[in-house]
């Protein structure tokens, strides 16, 4: 074969793998909604096809249905096999790290967001970006639900639960870091989580630092019957219009879902919020700082992911430094610390 169709068929299968990523994205989803890795997880051994079948309680019919799926996620790296009884003949699947994080009993379970962020509502609003971009068509999520994300929220219920489930699933991961965030809590005595959803992280952050007055502020209708707690509080109202005054104000995955404009505005407002003479307060930014050059190539991908979906869900973006470092200015600060946190994620200190 000459080069030029080596090159081609390399190309093509390029292409395919590029065009089907979404069917590893479902499969996936397909093997949460089924509870497989708990399933795996709970039989406490090495599982055969055979007694996953069973435990899922199917049709037997659908057995070379499970035996395709397992193939497809163990070549993606969620499930591995293993050699089981004497002849070491049967193979049975066993958990790996990537889904030791999808076990349901597991404090860090980020099963809510495979199920929220592969749903339908968050799915949809795809099929019209490239309308939007030629100017046919209102925005990608509008175009798919009618209402803008925030909005749509209100009507659809059970959207709105895996969502905050997701969002919850996601801040719960902060249980592994916040420990050693003691600097940065170090000498405040009070803390609003604005856009802090039903309060999970204020909660971690909230038990680890008894001490810290620590309020949550979110739509009304995200705060409304959640109770308040020894030093945890609920506050409802809108954030572009004013922002309850503390030592500092949190923001985690809040400001990726605006433009810069907005971004803008609410950092103003989180300004007014913070004592600006004296022991100064700070505002705390936990959110992706995209970094081509330093990062490894599959987090990067994963950065660019949530960049295109905050382009397709809402009216945002993910930043670079001099992305982040451009708005803090315009708003009135005058500094910035960046600490890579966890993952994909940052926690930016920012001062007036
Ligand atoms: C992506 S979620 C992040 C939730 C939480 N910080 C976390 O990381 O789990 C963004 C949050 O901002 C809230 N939000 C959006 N617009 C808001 C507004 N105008 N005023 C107050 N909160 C708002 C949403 O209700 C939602 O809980």
């Amino acid at each position: 074969m000459d080069q030029g169709a080596t090159e081609d068929f390399q190309a093509q299968a390029h292409l395919y793998k590029h065009i089907f990523n979404y069917i590893g994205s479902m499969s996936l989803k397909c093997a949460v909604q089924l509870g497989i890795p708990d399933i795996i997880h709970n039989h406490g051994e090495p599982i055969t096809l055979s007694e996953l079948v069973s435990a899922l309680h199917i049709d037997s019919t659908k057995a070379s249905c499970i035996y395709r799926l397992m193939r497809m996620l163990v070549h993606s790296g969620f499930f591995a096999t293993t050699k089981v009884d004497k002849d070491q003949e049967n193979e049975a699947y066993v958990l790996t790290p990537f889904s030791k994080i999808l076990v349901k009993d597991k404090i860090n379970c980020l099963s809510p967001f495979v199920m929220a962020m592969l749903s339908p509502v968050l799915m949809t609003p795809w099929q019209f970006l490239g309308d939007w971009i030629q100017g046919t068509r209102e925005r990608p999520f509008e175009s798919a639900n009618g209402k803008a994300f925030w909005d749509y929220m209100d009507q659809d219920p059970e959207f709105k639960t895996l969502f905050h489930d997701a969002m919850e699933s996601d801040s719960q991961m902060m249980n592994l870091v916040v420990k050693d965030c003691k600097p940065v809590f170090e000498g405040l005595s009070s803390l609003v989580d604005v856009g802090g959803g039903t309060g999970t992280i204020a909660r971690v952050i909230s038990e680890a630092y008894p001490q810290l007055k620590c309020t949550v502020f979110d739509l009304p209708h995200v705060v409304a019957n959640l109770p308040n707690s020894g030093n945890l509080n609920f506050v409802g109202g809108d954030l572009f219009l004013h922002i309850p005054a503390a030592d500092a104000i949190l923001m985690k995955l809040v400001l990726h879902a605006f433009g810069d404009e907005d971004c803008i505005k609410i950092l103003k407002r989180c300004r007014e919020a913070i004592p600006t003479e004296g022991a100064k307060g700070k505002v705390i930014i936990i959110d992706i700082v995209i970094n081509e050059k330093k990062d490894e190539h599959e987090v990067t991908e994963a950065k660019l992911s949530f960049d295109m979906l905050m382009m397709v869900v809402a009216t945002g973006r993910e930043r670079t430094e001099q992305d982040w470092e451009k708005i803090f200015l315009a708003a009135g600060f005058s500094d910035y610390k960046i600490t890579p946190l966890f993952g994909l994620r940052s926690l930016i200190e920012v001062y007036p």
